[in-house]
Protein backbone atom coordinates (compact mmCIF):
# COMPACT_ATOMS: atom_id res chain seq x y z
CA UNK A 1 0.00 0.00 0.00
CA UNK A 2 0.91 3.47 -0.96
CA UNK A 3 3.11 5.37 2.49
CA UNK A 4 4.46 8.91 2.86
CA UNK A 5 5.94 10.43 5.59
CA UNK A 6 6.43 14.27 6.09
CA UNK A 7 8.16 16.00 8.46
CA UNK A 8 7.63 19.52 10.03
CA UNK A 9 9.87 21.89 12.11
CA UNK A 10 9.02 23.12 15.43
CA UNK A 11 9.09 26.83 16.35
CA UNK A 12 10.84 29.48 18.45
CA UNK A 13 8.91 32.65 19.49
CA UNK A 14 11.53 34.88 19.38
CA UNK A 15 9.87 38.37 19.86
CA UNK A 16 5.88 39.66 19.84
CA UNK A 17 4.53 36.67 21.93
CA UNK A 18 1.03 38.43 23.11
CA UNK A 19 1.00 41.50 21.23
CA UNK A 20 0.81 39.15 17.81
CA UNK A 21 -2.63 38.15 19.27
CA UNK A 22 -3.92 41.83 19.37
CA UNK A 23 -2.92 42.08 15.68
CA UNK A 24 0.82 43.50 15.75
CA UNK A 25 3.60 41.68 14.15
CA UNK A 26 6.05 38.95 15.75
CA UNK A 27 9.44 37.11 14.76
CA UNK A 28 9.35 33.01 14.78
CA UNK A 29 12.39 31.26 13.74
CA UNK A 30 12.03 27.31 13.40
CA UNK A 31 14.13 24.71 15.36
CA UNK A 32 16.03 21.80 13.57
CA UNK A 33 14.35 19.09 15.70
CA UNK A 34 11.18 17.73 13.78
CA UNK A 35 8.19 15.91 14.08
CA UNK A 36 7.26 13.13 11.68
CA UNK A 37 4.20 11.58 10.55
CA UNK A 38 3.58 8.89 8.28
CA UNK A 39 0.76 7.89 6.36
CA UNK A 40 -0.55 5.04 4.24
CA UNK A 41 -3.85 3.71 3.13
CA UNK A 42 -5.49 0.82 4.98
CA UNK A 43 -8.19 -1.66 3.97
CA UNK A 44 -12.15 -0.24 5.00
CA UNK A 45 -12.85 3.36 6.31
CA UNK A 46 -11.24 3.17 9.68
CA UNK A 47 -8.81 6.06 10.80
CA UNK A 48 -5.86 4.41 13.09
CA UNK A 49 -3.91 6.71 15.05
CA UNK A 50 -0.56 5.52 16.67
CA UNK A 51 1.02 9.10 18.33
CA UNK A 52 2.66 7.94 21.37
CA UNK A 53 4.75 11.40 21.53
CA UNK A 54 2.11 13.56 20.98
CA UNK A 55 0.19 14.71 23.94
CA UNK A 56 -3.32 15.56 22.20
CA UNK A 57 -4.39 13.10 19.64
CA UNK A 58 -7.34 15.55 18.45
CA UNK A 59 -4.85 17.65 16.58
CA UNK A 60 -4.63 14.73 14.04
CA UNK A 61 -8.19 13.46 14.85
CA UNK A 62 -9.67 16.98 13.17
CA UNK A 63 -6.69 17.57 10.83
CA UNK A 64 -7.88 13.89 9.07
CA UNK A 65 -11.14 15.32 9.58
CA UNK A 66 -11.38 18.53 7.99
CA UNK A 67 -9.05 17.26 4.86
CA UNK A 68 -11.64 13.94 3.86
CA UNK A 69 -14.81 16.62 4.56
CA UNK A 70 -12.82 19.23 2.29
CA UNK A 71 -11.82 16.72 -0.21
CA UNK A 72 -14.41 14.30 -0.22
CA UNK A 73 -12.07 11.00 1.09
CA UNK A 74 -13.66 7.94 2.67
CA UNK A 75 -10.46 5.81 2.58
CA UNK A 76 -9.19 4.13 5.59
CA UNK A 77 -5.84 5.47 6.81
CA UNK A 78 -3.28 4.73 9.85
CA UNK A 79 -1.27 7.81 10.97
CA UNK A 80 1.46 7.36 13.11
CA UNK A 81 3.79 10.25 14.30
CA UNK A 82 7.42 10.04 15.71
CA UNK A 83 8.62 13.57 17.39
CA UNK A 84 12.48 14.55 16.98
CA UNK A 85 11.76 16.67 20.30
CA UNK A 86 9.76 16.37 23.41
CA UNK A 87 6.22 18.03 23.86
CA UNK A 88 7.44 19.45 27.31
CA UNK A 89 9.74 22.59 26.26
CA UNK A 90 6.51 24.09 24.39
CA UNK A 91 8.43 24.04 20.78
CA UNK A 92 4.87 23.55 19.36
CA UNK A 93 4.21 19.91 18.51
CA UNK A 94 0.59 20.55 18.15
CA UNK A 95 0.99 22.42 15.47
CA UNK A 96 3.59 20.54 13.85
CA UNK A 97 1.67 17.33 14.36
CA UNK A 98 -1.49 19.11 12.14
CA UNK A 99 0.63 20.45 9.56
CA UNK A 100 2.43 17.21 8.96
CA UNK A 101 -0.64 15.36 9.52
CA UNK A 102 -2.47 17.38 6.33
CA UNK A 103 0.65 17.56 4.11
CA UNK A 104 1.07 13.79 4.37
CA UNK A 105 -2.63 13.32 3.28
CA UNK A 106 -2.50 15.94 0.38
CA UNK A 107 0.60 13.68 -0.69
CA UNK A 108 -1.24 10.24 0.13
CA UNK A 109 -3.87 11.24 -1.83
CA UNK A 110 -2.54 13.28 -4.63
CA UNK A 111 -4.10 16.44 -3.71
CA UNK A 112 -2.62 19.54 -4.32
CA UNK A 113 -2.41 21.35 -1.62
CA UNK A 114 -0.52 24.88 -1.54
CA UNK A 115 1.19 26.39 1.40
CA UNK A 116 -1.80 28.82 2.08
CA UNK A 117 -4.16 26.04 1.83
CA UNK A 118 -2.18 24.13 4.22
CA UNK A 119 -2.21 27.20 6.28
CA UNK A 120 -5.95 27.68 6.40
CA UNK A 121 -6.67 24.07 6.87
CA UNK A 122 -4.04 23.69 9.97
CA UNK A 123 -5.20 27.05 11.57
CA UNK A 124 -8.89 26.01 11.62
CA UNK A 125 -7.61 22.74 13.09
CA UNK A 126 -5.47 24.14 15.85
CA UNK A 127 -8.43 27.15 17.03
CA UNK A 128 -11.24 24.09 16.99
CA UNK A 129 -9.15 22.08 19.36
CA UNK A 130 -7.52 25.00 21.29
CA UNK A 131 -9.67 28.16 20.55
CA UNK A 132 -6.88 30.58 20.84
CA UNK A 133 -3.76 31.57 18.72
CA UNK A 134 -2.52 33.81 16.55
CA UNK A 135 -1.54 30.91 14.04
CA UNK A 136 1.93 31.70 14.28
CA UNK A 137 3.57 28.18 15.06
CA UNK A 138 1.45 26.96 11.99
CA UNK A 139 3.55 29.43 9.57
CA UNK A 140 6.64 28.37 11.26
CA UNK A 141 6.08 24.25 10.83
CA UNK A 142 4.68 25.20 7.05
CA UNK A 143 7.14 27.84 5.56
CA UNK A 144 9.96 27.45 7.96
CA UNK A 145 13.12 29.58 8.41
CA UNK A 146 12.57 33.12 10.29
CA UNK A 147 9.69 34.51 9.62
CA UNK A 148 7.79 37.76 10.04
CA UNK A 149 4.22 37.04 10.65
CA UNK A 150 0.80 38.62 11.51
CA UNK A 151 -2.12 37.05 13.41
CA UNK A 152 -3.99 34.43 11.18
CA UNK A 153 -2.04 34.68 8.37
CA UNK A 154 -2.24 38.30 7.80
CA UNK A 155 1.19 38.88 6.43
CA UNK A 156 3.74 35.86 6.20
CA UNK A 157 7.06 37.02 5.54
CA UNK A 158 10.41 35.17 5.03
CA UNK A 159 12.87 36.74 6.54
CA UNK A 160 16.05 35.79 4.73
CA UNK A 161 20.10 35.85 4.58
CA UNK A 162 22.57 34.29 5.89
CA UNK A 163 23.05 36.85 9.27
CA UNK A 164 19.62 35.38 10.10
CA UNK A 165 20.31 31.96 9.15
CA UNK A 166 22.88 32.14 11.60
CA UNK A 167 20.83 33.70 14.82
CA UNK A 168 23.03 32.83 17.56
CA UNK A 169 20.63 31.54 20.51
CA UNK A 170 20.80 29.90 22.96
CA UNK A 171 17.50 28.23 25.12
CA UNK A 172 17.24 27.76 28.17
CA UNK A 173 14.45 25.34 29.61
CA UNK A 174 12.43 26.40 32.80
CA UNK A 175 11.30 22.56 33.89
CA UNK A 176 8.15 24.41 34.02
CA UNK A 177 4.93 23.01 31.55
CA UNK A 178 3.49 26.23 30.32
CA UNK A 179 -0.14 26.34 29.43
CA UNK A 180 -0.47 28.90 26.08
CA UNK A 181 -4.26 29.13 26.20
CA UNK A 182 -4.55 29.90 29.61
CA UNK A 183 -1.70 32.55 29.47
CA UNK A 184 -3.48 34.58 26.40
CA UNK A 185 -6.51 34.11 28.68
CA UNK A 186 -5.13 35.90 31.40
CA UNK A 187 -3.57 38.53 29.54
CA UNK A 188 -7.19 39.02 27.83
CA UNK A 189 -8.33 39.43 31.24
CA UNK A 190 -5.77 42.10 32.51
CA UNK A 191 -6.73 44.17 29.35
CA UNK A 192 -10.40 44.02 30.56
CA UNK A 193 -9.30 45.55 33.78
CA UNK A 194 -6.90 47.75 32.33
CA UNK A 195 -7.33 48.47 28.70
CA UNK A 196 -5.22 51.89 28.00
CA UNK A 197 -1.97 50.19 29.93
CA UNK A 198 -2.51 47.09 28.37
CA UNK A 199 -3.18 48.45 24.54
CA UNK A 200 0.36 50.72 25.25
CA UNK A 201 2.18 47.31 26.15
CA UNK A 202 0.88 45.69 22.48
CA UNK A 203 1.69 49.07 21.00
CA UNK A 204 5.28 49.47 22.92
CA UNK A 205 5.91 45.35 21.64
CA UNK A 206 4.59 46.48 18.65
CA UNK A 207 7.15 49.38 18.06
CA UNK A 208 10.25 47.00 19.21
CA UNK A 209 9.63 44.03 16.99
CA UNK A 210 9.11 46.70 13.98
CA UNK A 211 12.30 47.95 15.51
CA UNK A 212 14.18 44.52 15.47
CA UNK A 213 13.41 43.88 12.12
CA UNK A 214 16.70 46.05 10.34
CA UNK A 215 18.85 45.10 12.71
CA UNK A 216 18.46 41.31 12.68
CA UNK A 217 18.83 41.02 8.83
CA UNK A 218 22.25 43.28 9.18
CA UNK A 219 23.20 41.45 12.19
CA UNK A 220 23.30 44.05 14.82
CA UNK A 221 23.22 41.68 17.67
CA UNK A 222 23.84 44.24 20.27
CA UNK A 223 20.57 46.31 19.07
CA UNK A 224 18.22 43.16 18.70
CA UNK A 225 19.67 42.44 22.49
CA UNK A 226 18.93 45.01 23.96
CA UNK A 227 15.29 45.28 22.33
CA UNK A 228 14.61 41.87 23.77
CA UNK A 229 15.43 43.22 27.12
CA UNK A 230 12.96 45.46 26.28
CA UNK A 231 10.52 43.10 25.09
CA UNK A 232 10.95 41.52 28.34
CA UNK A 233 9.99 44.06 30.28
CA UNK A 234 6.86 44.73 28.53
CA UNK A 235 6.31 40.52 29.25
CA UNK A 236 6.63 41.04 32.66
CA UNK A 237 4.43 43.78 32.50
CA UNK A 238 1.68 41.47 30.90
CA UNK A 239 2.54 39.27 34.62
CA UNK A 240 3.37 36.33 31.95
CA UNK A 241 7.18 36.37 32.96
CA UNK A 242 7.57 34.07 36.47
CA UNK A 243 10.33 33.76 39.21
CA UNK A 244 12.38 30.99 37.30
CA UNK A 245 12.46 32.45 33.96
CA UNK A 246 13.50 35.78 35.26
CA UNK A 247 16.29 33.52 37.52
CA UNK A 248 17.74 31.96 33.90
CA UNK A 249 17.49 35.29 32.00
CA UNK A 250 19.08 37.11 34.76
CA UNK A 251 22.19 34.87 34.50
CA UNK A 252 22.22 34.46 30.82
CA UNK A 253 22.42 38.36 31.16
CA UNK A 254 24.90 38.40 33.69
CA UNK A 255 27.07 35.64 32.06
CA UNK A 256 27.24 38.45 28.92
CA UNK A 257 24.23 37.95 26.51
CA UNK A 258 23.31 40.49 24.13
CA UNK A 259 19.91 40.15 25.51
CA UNK A 260 17.03 37.78 26.95
CA UNK A 261 13.41 37.22 27.02
CA UNK A 262 11.08 34.42 27.69
CA UNK A 263 9.63 32.72 24.52
CA UNK A 264 6.14 31.75 23.58
CA UNK A 265 3.23 32.32 26.28
CA UNK A 266 5.72 32.64 28.96
CA UNK A 267 5.50 31.56 32.98
CA UNK A 268 7.42 28.26 32.32
CA UNK A 269 8.50 26.84 29.05
CA UNK A 270 11.87 27.95 27.63
CA UNK A 271 14.24 31.21 27.57
CA UNK A 272 15.93 32.65 24.83
CA UNK A 273 19.48 34.88 24.59
CA UNK A 274 20.96 36.08 22.01
CA UNK A 275 24.66 35.15 23.04
CA UNK A 276 28.00 36.55 21.31
CA UNK A 277 29.76 33.38 20.15
CA UNK A 278 33.05 33.72 22.63
CA UNK A 279 30.43 34.01 25.68
CA UNK A 280 28.20 30.93 24.56
CA UNK A 281 29.94 28.25 27.16
CA UNK A 282 29.74 30.42 30.29
CA UNK A 283 26.02 31.64 29.48
CA UNK A 284 24.83 28.05 29.15
CA UNK A 285 26.76 27.23 32.51
CA UNK A 286 25.00 30.20 33.93
CA UNK A 287 21.73 28.77 32.83
CA UNK A 288 22.67 25.13 34.20
CA UNK A 289 23.51 26.36 37.27
CA UNK A 290 20.22 28.53 37.69
CA UNK A 291 18.89 25.72 37.76
CA UNK A 292 17.85 25.62 33.70
CA UNK A 293 17.89 22.50 31.06
CA UNK A 294 20.32 24.15 28.04
CA UNK A 295 18.32 22.89 24.86
CA UNK A 296 20.50 23.07 21.84
CA UNK A 297 18.91 23.11 18.66
CA UNK A 298 19.76 24.34 15.41
CA UNK A 299 17.37 27.50 14.47
CA UNK A 300 16.11 28.70 10.66
CA UNK A 301 15.33 25.47 9.16
CA UNK A 302 13.64 24.06 6.61
CA UNK A 303 9.22 24.10 6.68
CA UNK A 304 7.21 21.13 6.49
CA UNK A 305 8.73 18.29 3.61
CA UNK A 306 8.41 15.02 2.25
CA UNK A 307 10.91 12.36 3.80
CA UNK A 308 10.27 9.26 1.84
C1 LIG B 1 2.44 31.34 22.58
O1 LIG B 1 3.53 30.52 22.22
C2 LIG B 1 2.52 32.68 21.90
C3 LIG B 1 1.29 33.54 22.11
O2 LIG B 1 1.52 34.78 21.43
C4 LIG B 1 0.04 32.88 21.59
C5 LIG B 1 -0.07 32.86 20.07
O3 LIG B 1 0.46 33.71 19.40
O4 LIG B 1 -0.73 31.93 19.57
C6 LIG B 1 1.11 33.87 23.57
Amino acid sequence: MKQVTVSAPGKLMFMGEHAVVYGEPCIVTTVGDRLLVTAEIIAGEKLQVEAPQVKDTRFVDEAVKLFYAKKGMKNGVRLSTRSGFSGKYGFGSSSAVTVATLKALSLLFDVPTSDRDLFEMAYQVVLKVQQEGSGFDVAAAIYGGTLWFKRGGELIEPLENSTVRELPLTVGYTGVKSNSAELVKRVAALRERYPAKVDRTMRAIRALVTQTKPHLLRGNWQMVGSFMDQNQEHLRQLHVSSTTLERLINAAKSAGAYGAKLSGAGSGDCMIALVPSERREDIEIAITQAGGEVVRVATHTQGVRQET
